[in-house]
């Protein structure tokens, strides 16, 4: 099942509406131990600069084959070798991964469906202990000129409620991502 309100514009157009080295510093992966699982990368926004501040393996995962496409030229570009990248539905068929392997997650800008669980769940399933799930959002409180209806965008409350019961925890690291971003990550 693909996320609705999930398809990308522009390229630069969609680069332009991150502050990125601010999301990167915010992630604080210096103690990441294992690989890094990305699902939904899109044009891999994310996925260059975490695979360049680490060197971790990074495992990007999108249902769109031509998005799939695009990351993987960005990241031929860019000269890394430390990505590897998964066309799946990823809610439908989880991400084949083994339990326990992974040192953190991105699920940036993909929960605005009713089922995010599904993806909470496949996250925690994956993670090593004290491995993190980091979870990106368009805010609510101000306009923005992009992003998903106002309506079916996650918040801190509606994540930490879709959690409950399993084995994540809220790391206290809950903050808005200037310009038009929040950011919470969930501890295993
Ligand atoms: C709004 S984009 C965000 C891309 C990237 N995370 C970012 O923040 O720049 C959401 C991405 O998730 C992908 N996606 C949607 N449903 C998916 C699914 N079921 N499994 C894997 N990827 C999915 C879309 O194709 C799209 O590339």
């Amino acid at each position: 099942m693909k996320v609705i309100d999930s398809d990308m514009p522009d390229e630069h157009y969609w680069n332009s509406l991150f502050d990125i080295p601010l999301v990167i510093r915010w992630l604080g992966m210096k103690c990441v131990a294992g690989p890094i699982v990305e699902v939904g990368c899109g044009y891999g926004t994310f996925t260059i600069p975490v695979a360049k501040e680490t060197g971790n393996q990074v495992l990007a995962f999108d249902i769109d084959p031509d998005m799939i496409k695009k990351a993987r030229n960005n990241v031929q570009h860019a000269g890394l070798a430390n990505v590897q990248f998964y066309l799946r539905d990823v809610i439908d068929s989880g991400t084949g991964l083994e339990p326990s392997s992974a040192g953190m997650v991105l699920l940036f800008n993909i929960l605005h469906f009713d089922e995010r669980r599904i993806l909470l769940e496949e996250a925690s399933r994956i993670l090593r202990p004290s491995g993190v799930a980091a979870v990106i959002h368009w805010r609510k409180d101000i306009e923005t000129p992009c992003g998903p209806e106002v309506s079916m965008r996650p918040d801190q409350d509606i994540i930490l409620a879709s959690i409950r019961g399993l084995d994540l925890h809220f790391k206290g690291t809950c903050g808005i991502l200037e310009p038009y971003h929040w950011g919470m990550q969930l501890i295993k």
